[in-house]
């Protein structure tokens, strides 16, 4: 990343409670039973910054619609980034949030690849604690729940130019949810797209914009034409090396047990949870490299049995087996199609951390909440 965080700044948001906040039963019903990213808790944050008055007006307010001129820069040139995180309870009622620093320093080095504004750290996380204390409530409990937390923002300023804006919103929802995947957690299908990229050499594909995730929609299609789950990327300069899927970092672990994963090159999400993992497995003793991957060494290596286990990670997906993968010209089972023994284990020893169930010797987690 290109940029240094911005300093920090401690502010109050200002509570606004929502009239209409729903009954303990209809909130109960709604988390008892999380999709990915369909029910929203009962309020929000925002800032709203100008270029005179920097940020200003921090507050937790009613979620609800955003009211946008139509000329709003981000309707037309896309100017826009986010981030994804998440808060676990834990057993004893408590609250946590997992490397939160890490996602605020992002999300200021993608405001910057966009010309946004960067917001404070402290405000980032200000803002998380705050929600989270508000909406304390719709943090489930259970394995493979948590508050999905979304904090965005997007050039508000009502403008047709092509220029940095100088007014932008910066918002935090968040979303009771379980699995990303609709499956639950179970091996996924990948297709190896050829005719299109994510991202290009000097372009945006490090940082965490609405375009880049644009961009991989109609791969994405075409992935689920072919009966796939996820598409996966190759680089833009050559076509030949693994990058990333549609919003997820990829691993390879081979027969040996030695781990790799596609090396941080600026056209590549730099995921919080492949940072983790890279540790993880580096702790536990595995040689671990960040290099070029050629998607004909994973293919050859599947077929001869070099490559044992592949794997995605991320926020949303957490670490996600990956069965099988496919192209135009060849459809291969990963090892036997289902989760590999080091993929279930780091996987494991993540969620573990995270949910509070083995200690955080790291000092990744923060907690928002007190036990109750
Ligand atoms: C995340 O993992 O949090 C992301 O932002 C990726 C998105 C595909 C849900």
């Amino acid at each position: 990343m290109s940029t240094t965080a911005p300093p920090s700044t401690a502010t109050t948001f200002h509570h606004h409670p929502n009239p209409d906040a729903r009954s303990d039963e209809e909130r109960e019903r709604l988390v008892a039973a999380p999709a990915f990213g369909t029910v929203f808790t009962d309020h929000m944050a925002r800032v709203t910054w100008t270029a005179g008055a920097g940020w200003a007006d921090h507050r937790v307010v009613p979620y609800g619609p955003l009211s946008l001129d139509p000329a709003a820069a981000v309707l037309h040139y896309g100017q826009e980034v986010f981030e994804g995180l998440k808060a676990y309870r834990h057993a004893d009622g408590s609250v946590w949030t997992f490397r939160p620093e890490a996602n605020a320093t992002r999300f200021a080095a993608s405001a910057h690849r966009l010309a946004l504004p960067q917001l404070p750290v402290e405000d980032f996380l200000t803002s998380i604690e705050t929600l989270v204390a508000v909406d304390s409530a719709w943090v489930p409990g259970g394995d493979e729940t948590s508050l999905y937390l979304r904090p965005f923002m997007f050039a508000s300023e009502t403008f047709l130019g092509v220029r940095p804006t100088r007014e932008a919103e910066y918002v935090l929802i968040a979303s009771p949810v379980g699995p990303y995947f609709p499956g639950g957690v179970k091996p996924v299908s990948i297709w190896v797209v050829r005719d299109f990229h994510r991202a290009g050499p000097g372009g945006t594909g490090y940082a965490k914009c609405g375009g880049n995730y644009a961009a991989s929609l109609l791969p994405q299609q075409q992935a689920q034409a072919h009966g796939c789950d996820q598409v996966c990327f190759l680089d833009a300069a050559t076509g030949t090396e693994l990058e990333e899927l549609g919003g997820m970092n990829v691993f390879v672990v081979a027969a040996d047990g030695s781990v790799s994963t596609p090396a941080l090159t600026g056209s590549i999400l730099e995921g919080v949870t492949r940072d983790s993992v890279l540790t993880l497995l580096r702790e536990a003793g595995r040689e671990v490299t960040e290099r070029g991957i050629t998607l004909a060494e994973v293919r050859d290596g599947l077929v001869s049995g070099a490559v044992a286990e592949v794997f995605a990670c991320g926020t949303a997906a957490v670490v996600t087996p990956i069965g099988r993968l496919a192209s135009d010209d060849f459809d291969l089972p990963v090892g036997d199609g289902g989760t590999g023994p080091v993929t279930a284990a780091v996987r494991a020893q993540l969620t573990d951390i995270q949910y509070g169930r083995a200690q955080d010797h790291h000092g990744w987690m923060h907690r928002l909440l007190p036990p109750r």
